[in-house]
């Protein structure tokens, strides 16, 4: 059988990546995700999948996916968890909260002026980081189109290193800044179909998704927490040199808050 064997410089890590692939197939049982096939010191062996990176095209297609996977886990297990809290699920793993680790690293960051053009002041990412504070946790697992492999209509999801907790659109947003800082400017209503049939998942079961207003706050902290890797992992475009232009329209305009 073919096998992927992916290596870890600590035990830690390697435990952290099953446990988080083992939860993840708990809560997300129809998602496909490799076998492991064997584990040894620093490696795991997985099987082989067949299939290609995301691209722009499956957008709207892995927004369903994420929107169907973060309302699933969120019936199953987060309507448990506090986003700025750790989580602890069948006493055996625990996700880390949403807040802590992200604020030290944006403020960080943002003082050391290392993000171009940033829509979003220090104060405004503390203040989004309080709002996250009572929103509904679904998670983060660092949706960039890498971490897709696309193979006919079968997309399965790879990479079990990061996950967190974060909010309803959160993970989307890393996939709309990733895609873009890969591919380039996105139709921004692909975009907007992509948040749109995302949302339609949680909403359905009376969840209140993700506004326009928090998704381009969303997408601004991966604009941030992604810049440094500019140049790297495919990285071939800034967000802020390619972003749609609504994302900071609405962000520049407090009232539409309210605004689906
Ligand atoms: N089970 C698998 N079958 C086939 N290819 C795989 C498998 N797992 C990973 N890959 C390939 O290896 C790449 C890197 O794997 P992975 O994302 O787990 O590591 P990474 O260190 O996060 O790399 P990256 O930063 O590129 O995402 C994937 O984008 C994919 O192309
Ligand atoms: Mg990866």
């Amino acid at each position: 059988m073919r096998t992927f064997t992916k290596t870890y410089d600590h035990p830690l890590l390697q435990q952290r990546s099953l446990a988080h692939q083992a939860w993840l197939t708990g809560v997300n049982p129809d998602v496909r995700t490799p076998r492991v096939v064997e584990q040894r010191p620093g490696e795991i062996v997985y099987e082989h999948l067949d299939g290609r990176h995301a691209g722009p095209a499956d957008l709207v297609a892995l927004a369903g996916l994420l929107g169907r996977q973060h309302t699933a886990a969120y019936f199953r297990e987060l309507v448990h968890a506090r986003l700025d809290a750790s989580f602890t699920s069948g006493g055996t793993i625990t996700l880390d909260g949403f807040i802590d680790g992200r604020r030290e690293r944006l403020r960080h960051l943002l003082t050391s002026e290392s993000v171009p053009e940033p829509a979003l002041t220090l104060e405004a990412v503390e203040g989004w980081l309080q709002k996250a504070a009572g929103m509904p946790a679904a998670f983060y697992k660092d949706a960039n189109p890498r971490n897709f492999l696309v193979n006919g209509a079968i997309v399965a999801v790879i990479d079990f290193d990061s996950l967190t907790l974060a909010p309803f659109g959160y993970d989307l947003a890393k996939l709309v800044v990733s895609t873009t800082m890969t591919s380039g400017p996105l139709v921004q209503e692909t975009v907007q179909e992509a948040l749109d049939t995302y949302n339609g998942h949680p909403r359905s079961r009376g969840l209140p998704g993700c506004t326009r207003r928090e998704f381009a706050a969303w997408c601004e902290f991966h604009h941030a927490l992604t810049a440094p890797y500019l140049g790297t992992n495919g990285y071939r475009f800034g967000w802020h040199t390619a972003r749609p232009g609504w994302t900071t329209d609405v962000l520049r305009q407090p009232d539409e808050e309210l605004a689906p």
